[in-house]
């Protein structure tokens, strides 16, 4: 199926991811990039230090979050040397490739696209003017997002849903191009969206985010991954009173992570009376422990050998530097009739 297809991963360095981030969005993309790799295709994989910049000004936050979020992936599973994991400043081509799409792009898609707009909601919900602190790396940012991933004649492109459109424009750019000189220089990407992926509640019931301080963290310590799972709201009902598992926060979260059996097991428990709701928050922290531990570790190895880290890097910048020379110059032959 992934014979000759090219799966990129964009990754922005932002914070510690929480359990929702790491099942809904960092599991599935390092699976499908393993996957393509295996069935004949490939996988790039970087990190979008550019797209960074727009939001954070500090050098040493910004250093850090990039150290974080390298060392998150290849905690988490990538494997290097199969997949080619990089950074996007390494490769200065984008930005030369970038310029060029600009002539090709309607400054109309800007304006409606999604990050810019949700920041223009902001300003006027604080009754501040349209464009307050917007800059034009932001107002610009889904144009570098399709050099991203138009260089590396991408097929597939894992996002959420909030990226679906920038994807598109992608698409509509490249489309464009192509249709102007009536050749197919650029390959036409599609978003990638894993539709059986469960939205993970957070422990107050609602949708687990940052934003809502409702998290389970993934990189804390044991104790602070029990106060987490600890805190998962219940009601006051009796352990052996007999609850629709499905009304059962607990177990909802408990089955976007645990096996069938286990997810069996305290479905069981929870319909017959027989388990209460310490129980089964026991259950869930081992279920979380077990599959975090391992990450846990690797993540504090690779954070204190960064010099190694960096080296996948600069192995990856070397494989994916002559493809975008490549695509750059594929198009820049055709715009200037070379
Ligand atoms: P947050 O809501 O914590 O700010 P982000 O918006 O930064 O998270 O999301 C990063 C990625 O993680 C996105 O691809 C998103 O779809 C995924 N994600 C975030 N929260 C959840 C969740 N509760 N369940 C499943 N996936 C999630
Ligand atoms: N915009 C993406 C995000 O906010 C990050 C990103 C930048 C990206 N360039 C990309 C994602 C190219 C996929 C492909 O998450």
């Amino acid at each position: 199926m992934f014979e000759g297809k090219v799966v990129l991963t964009g990754v922005k360095p932002t914070g510690t991811p929480h359990l929702g981030n790491y099942l809904g969005a960092i599991k599935p993309a390092i699976q499908l990039g393993a996957k393509a790799v295996a069935e004949g295709g490939k996988h790039y994989m970087f990190i979008a230090d550019y797209h960074a910049i727009n939001a954070e000004k500090d050098p040493l936050v910004l250093n850090q979050k990039l150290k974080e979020i390298a060392c998150i992936y290849l905690a988490f599973g990538l494997d290097a040397t199969k997949s080619v994991f990089f950074r996007q400043s390494d490769i200065p081509e984008v930005h030369e490739f970038t310029t060029i799409l600009y002539a090709y792009t309607p400054k109309g898609f800007m304006n409606k696209a999604h990050a810019y707009k949700a920041a223009v909601d902001k300003n006027r919900e604080a009754n501040k003017p349209d464009d307050d602190g917007i800059n034009m790396g932001l107002y610009t940012y889904p144009v570098l997002m399709a050099s991203d991933i138009l260089l590396y004649d991408s097929s597939l492109v894992p996002v959420g849903k909030d990226q679906v459109q920038h994807v598109e424009i992608a698409r509509d750019i490249a489309g464009a191009i192509n249709a102007w000189y009536h050749e197919p220089i650029l390959r036409l990407p599609d978003a990638h969206i894993e539709e059986n992926v469960a939205v993970v509640p957070g422990v107050d019931g609602r949708k687990m985010s940052k934003s809502y301080g409702n998290v389970i963290p993934v990189f804390a310590t044991d104790a602070e991954i029990k106060k987490a799972i600890f805190s998962i709201k219940t009601d006051s009902r009796a352990p052996d009173e007999p609850k629709d598992p499905e009304e059962v926060l607990v177990y909802q979260i408990f089955k976007a992570i645990a096996t069938p059996d286990a997810v069996a097991e305290m479905a069981t428990g929870l319909r017959e009376g027989k388990m209460g709701y310490g129980q089964a928050k026991n259950m869930l922290l081992d279920a979380v422990l077990k599959e975090v531990s391992p990450f846990r570790e690797k993540y504090a190895y690779y954070m204190a050998h960064f010099d190694e880290v960096e080296a996948m890097l600069q192995k990856g910048a070397e494989t994916a530097r002559p493809v975008a020379k490549q695509t750059l110059n594929r198009l820049k032959n055709i715009v200037f009739g070379k």
